[in-house]
C-alpha cells in the first residue's frame, strides 16, 4: 500500500497497471475513515485486481458557515484502514494540488439536487460533482463506489456520469450502522456523550416510517408527519428537513409508488446528521 500526494504520481501508477491489463476500483473519501468507508473499500478489493482510495477533504463542497475547518483529519488512521482493507494505492493531495490558482471550471447538475440536500447546501454538490469529475480524470477507473449513506450524492454521482459520458460503472453500497442503530459518520465524532445518546433518534424515526409503508401507509404527507413527530420526542434535535422523493430523480412525490427515497437530516445541537432508507412499493 503506497501513499501518494501529486497528480502525476497517480497518473504513472495506474498507467503501469493498466499495460498489465488490470482492473482498477476507486473509492472516494473525505477521510477520517471508519467502517462505512471500508465495507467500500472492502468491496471495491473482491471486484478489482487494484484498488485507489483518495483521502482529500474538499473545501468547494462545504458553504461557508459550514465546517471545513474542524473536519476530522487523521491520515496515519486512515492508512492503516486502508492497509487492512487490502487496497493498493491512497492519493491525498494537498487543496493547492486539486485547485491551483485561476481554478474557474465547475460541473453542476439540475433536477437531482433540486431537493433535499441541494436546497440546504446550495454549493454542495457543485462542489462534490466537480471534484468527482477531477478524480475521474486522474483515476480513470473501472469502477467508483459510493455509499447510500449519501442517497443523494449516489443519485446525483449516476446522474452527471450519464450525462456527461464517464465509462465509469457507479456501485452503491448500503449503510454501515453503529450497533444502536445510528449511520456510521465521520461526522459523529463531533457529538458531545449525551448527543450521541439523542442522534440514535434519526434511526428510530425512520424505522417508524418504515413500517408505516410496510403496513401500506401510502400517502406521502402521513409518513412524513409520522417521521417528524418521533424526532421530536427528542428535545436536542431540530428537524432540517423530512422528505421522500423518487430515488432516481429526487423529486418529491405524493403517493409512495416505485422507488422511493425517504430521507431526513437533523440537526443535534450543533451537528447536522442525515439518515435515509429506500423501498420499493409495487401494488
Ligand atoms: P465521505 O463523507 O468521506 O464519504 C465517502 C464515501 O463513504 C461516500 O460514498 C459515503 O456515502 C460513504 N459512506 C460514509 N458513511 C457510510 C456508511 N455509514 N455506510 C456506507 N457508506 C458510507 O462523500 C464524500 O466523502 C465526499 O462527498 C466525496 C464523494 C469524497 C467527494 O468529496
Amino acid at each position: 500500500m503506497k501513499v501518494v500526494h501529486t497528480i502525476k504520481e497517480v497518473r504513472e501508477i495506474v498507467k503501469a497497471w493498466r499495460k498489465e491489463g488490470l482492473s482498477v476500483g476507486f473509492v472516494p473519501t473525505m477521510g477520517y475513515l471508519h467502517e462505512g468507508h471500508k465495507s467500500l473499500i472492502t468491496k471495491s478489493v473482491s471486484e478489482n485486481d487494484r484498488t485507489v482510495v483518495s483521502v482529500f477533504v474538499n473545501p468547494i463542497q462545504f458553504g461557508v458557515n459550514e465546517d471545513l475547518a474542524k473536519y476530522p483529519r487523521d491520515l496515519k488512521r486512515d492508512t492503516l484502514l486502508v492497509t487492512s482493507a487490502g487496497a493498493d494505492l491512497i492519493f491525498n493531495p494537498e487543496p493547492s494540488e486539486m485547485y491551483p490558482a485561476h481554478f474557474t471550471t465547475s460541473v453542476n447538475t439540475t433536477e437531482v439536487t433540486e431537493h433535499l440536500c441541494g436546497a440546504r447546501r446550495p454549493v454542495h454538490f457543485g462542489g462534490v460533482c466537480t471534484v468527482l469529475t477531477k478524480l475521474f480524470n486522474i483515476v480513470m477507473p473501472d469502477r467508483a463506489y459510493f455509499g447510500q449513506k449519501d442517497a443523494q450524492q449516489l443519485a446525483v454521482v449516476k446522474r452527471f456520469v450519464r450525462d456527461l459520458n464517464f465509462d465509469i460503472e457507479i456501485i452503491g453500497c448500503p449503510i454501515v450502522r453503529e450497533d444502536d442503530g445510528l449511520a456510521k459518520s465521520s461526522r459523529n465524532t463531533y457529538l458531545s456523550p449525551e448527543e450521541r445518546k439523542a442522534a440514535v433518534i434519526l434511526s428510530k424515526a425512520l424505522k417508524e416510517g418504515k413500517e408505516l409503508i410496510l403496513n401500506g401507509e401510502r400517502n406521502a404527507r402521513k409518513v412524513i408527519d409520522a417521521i417528524t413527530k418521533v424526532l421530536y420526542t427528542e428535545p436536542l434535535a431540530k428537524v432540517d428537513y423530512v422528505s421522500i422523493v423518487d430515488n432516481t430523480n429526487i423529486q418529491p412525490v405524493d403517493v409512495i409508488k416505485g422507488e422511493v427515497l425517504v430521507a431526513i437530516a437533523v440537526y443535534i445541537g450543533t451537528t447536522r446528521e442525515i439518515d435515509n432508507f429506500i423501498i420499493e412499493v409495487n401494488d
